[in-house]
């Protein structure tokens, strides 16, 4: 390839990759599949190192994540990163607009309205245009430099947009905060529980630590946003006001808060304040107050800072939705992997509309961090939908009885010693057969997004397993009748329901199936990427540490994780006891596509010009599954000479049932 066909193509990945970020991050709403935006992205990558040019610092790839850092290098900002005065009531409020009219001798202040985002405050550095560095705040001096992660934001330009009015600066200090909005929050706090891994408190922990990777390729997975709302230093372009910039900031292509405002006096501000507290529980992120910042910039400069707040700016906080209530107990959780959570369980009280009863400690050092103990009367919070939590305790209420909390030495549910790993906040369960262990494991198995098997929560599993007739997921399978009518509560219509959802189960998509297998770090993102790129069950069996690393968004921790979980001998048992239940994960082809596609058979008799070895392939071939027995979701049933009953059960529920010359039709056989 010459270097101007190079470019051109270069030119054409570049744009169509930025196209499908947005349709994916911005819109929701991706064109194509994860593994064509691969392909796409693996070619430009191969390209931009045959061709370099200078579009490189602004390209897509440069997005991705680059290889793990041992640690952050120290960032000094350019202009220091300050913090902001709070105040907590009107009357404050009222009092700081008050001070600033007596320092400018001015009858009215116009202030910039924003609302104030609980996330972290980073500090970028943009060179004509194009991003350079980027680190958080740090002590306001020195922060970190987390370049690298930074750049895996979809909203983060990393070229700025040329504007008409204002042409790109030389050199710009934008300063901003980086979010989580609260869905894909609580989405990815699931995930990592089902993957035994610790919960983040709130989506500004979620945000932080995120950002705070040393492996950016972790931080690319992460749903990170961010807004930006000011400028440090600023060489190349000039502005009189704050309004200014962010208008500025927003024709550059910077992401700046749809809501902030300008509020020409006081009560504006003031009236700003109580609509965006009356907002607050609707919006998709955590805030925490608005801020109040001087408009003019001369006037910033006349009024100057105090220690390390300016005194142009207020962050105006909202009452916070607390409560207090009694610690009744801290009982332990045991999860799918074994992880030991501390969870309070106190007297219900209502915060911000919702009555808690149960709070999570996180893990033993939370609790021991905050004192809180059996017994005691305790600050909680709820912040927007988040699991709410003990902020507290308020120990001047103790009478002495308070009993500390004590992390059990053995597991509460099998009696196994507990292990606490170098480095890990949470203890766990030693016993890979422990019953809660099991219990949850066959539970998330069987849950919505993996296999979804309707009827089978955690009462009915515990019921299962605690009459022994399932002691793994595979187990479901070999379910019958009449060990399900013996239970208690099960009758006739309940133990069909749910052997005919376990049945309706054996053709998961193999997305979900690998899902649903619980591979720790594999969530459901993971799993469908892994779905795409082996295409069947056996290919990612085989695949190894490399084949695995080699795909963008898997690190070397979950390609362990999943190359070990593959070669333990308890687990290959599993795949092949689901091989012989008849599992049949369906391949990404076979869910789409093919002819037969999502169909299902059902043979019942012999066929004559064939064995049902081969009947079973040519369904297969084709994308449609053969199964064993009729359900209400088969589609067709194939009646050979001498049918059994299955022929009645297809009458019974009204499924085709087709001769063995119309079959070898709809597979394109023609004898
Ligand atoms: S302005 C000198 N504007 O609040 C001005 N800060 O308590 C300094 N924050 O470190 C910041 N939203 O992390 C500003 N619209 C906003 C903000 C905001 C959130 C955070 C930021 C800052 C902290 C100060």
């Amino acid at each position: 390839m010459d270097n101007e066909k190079a470019g051109r193509r270069i030119a054409d990945l570049r744009k169509m990759i930025r196209h499908h970020n947005a349709r994916y991050y911005q819109q929701d709403a991706p064109e194509i599949s994860d593994a064509e935006y691969d392909r796409l992205m693996r070619e430009l990558q191969e390209l931009e190192a045959l061709f370099p040019d200078d579009g490189i610092a602004s390209s897509p790839t440069q997005r991705v994540g680059a290889a793990p850092l041992a640690k952050f290098s120290p960032f000094s900002h350019p202009q220091p990163m300050l913090s902001l005065a709070n105040a907590f009531s009107p009357e404050e409020i009222l009092e700081f607009d008050a001070r600033l009219r007596r320092l400018t001798k001015t009858d009215a202040i116009d202030y910039v309205a924003e609302p104030k985002l609980d996330g972290l405050a980073v500090n970028l550095i943009y060179e004509n245009g194009l991003f350079q560095r980027g680190a958080t705040r740090g002590d306001g001096t020195t922060g970190e430099d987390v370049t690298q992660n930074l750049r895996t934001i979809g909203s983060l330009p990393l070229k700025m947009t040329p504007s008409a009015a204002c042409p790109f600066p030389e050199f710009l200090e934008v300063r901003g905060e980086v979010y989580m909005e609260r869905k894909p929050f609580e989405k990815l706090n699931r995930r990592r529980e089902t993957q035994g891994e610790d919960p983040f408190a709130n989506p500004r922990n979620a945000a932080a630590g995120s950002l705070r990777q040393l492996d950016a390729k972790i931080t690319a997975r992460r749903p990170l946003n961010i807004f930006l709302y000011g400028a440090g230093s600023v060489r190349g372009a000039a502005f009189t006001t704050h309004w200014e910039i962010l208008e500025t900031l927003a024709a550059w292509g910077f992401p700046v808060n749809p809501l902030v405002r300008r509020a020409p006096d006081i009560s504006a501000g003031l009236a700003y304040f109580a609509e965006i507290g009356a907002l607050r529980p609707s919006l998709p992120y955590d805030i925490d107050g608005v801020v109040l910042k001087v408009n003019a910039l001369a006037l910033q400069d006349v009024l100057g800072s105090v220690s390390r707040s300016p005194r142009w700016a207020l962050a105006c906080k909202f009452p916070a939705q607390q409560a207090t209530t009694v610690v009744c107990d801290i009982i332990v959780q045991v999860g799918r992997t074994g992880t030991l959570t501390p969870v309070a369980v106190m007297e219900p009280v209502t915060v911000g509309g919702v009555v808690v009863s149960r709070a999570t400690l996180h893990n033993a050092d939370e609790v021991q961090k905050k004192d809180i103990r059996i017994g005691d009367t305790v600050v909680i919070q709820r912040a927007g939908d988040v699991i709410p939590e003990v902020v507290r305790a308020l120990t001047d209420k103790r009478s002495g009885r308070e009993m500390p909390f004590r992390m059990p030495g053995r597991c509460p549910e099998c009696g196994s010693d507990i292990v606490r790993r170098e480095g890990e906040a949470a203890h766990r369960c030693v016993n890979l057969s422990c019953p809660a262990q099991i219990k949850e494991h066959i539970r998330h198995f069987a849950s919505r997004g993996a296999m979804d098997i309707e009827g089978l929560g955690e009462k009915v599993t515990a019921q299962l397993f605690d009459a022994r007739l399932i002691a793994d997921p595979a187990d479901l399978y070999f379910l019958k009748p009449e060990q399900l009518l013996a239970l208690d509560r099960q009758a006739d219509k309940s133990v069909r329901k749910l052997l005919d959802a376990i049945e309706r189960s054996k053709t998961p998509p193999l997305d979900k199936f690998i899902y649903a297998l619980g591979i720790r770090h594999v969530g459901e993102r993971t799993a469908g990427l892994l779905a795409r790129q082996f295409d069947s069950l056996q290919n990612l069996l085989r695949a190894d540490v490399s084949t695995l690393t080699a795909l963008n968004e898997i690190g070397p921790e979950i390609a362990q994780s999943i190359v070990e979980f593959f070669a333990e001998d308890h687990n290959r048992k599993l795949m092949e006891k689901f091989d012989k239940a008849g599992l049949m994960p369906q391949t990404p082809a076979q869910t789409t596509g093919a002819p037969l596609a999502g169909k299902t058979f059902v043979f019942t008799g012999s066929l004559e010009s064939m064995g049902r070895t081969e009947a079973k392939s040519l369904v297969e071939a084709q994308g449609g599954v053969v199964l064993s027995s009729v359900t209400g979701k088969t589609s067709y049933v194939v009646a050979g000479s001498e049918p059994g009953s299955k022929l009645d059960k297809a009458a019974s529920l009204r499924i085709p049932v087709i001769s063995e010359t119309e079959f070898l039709k709809l597979v394109g056989r023609t004898t």
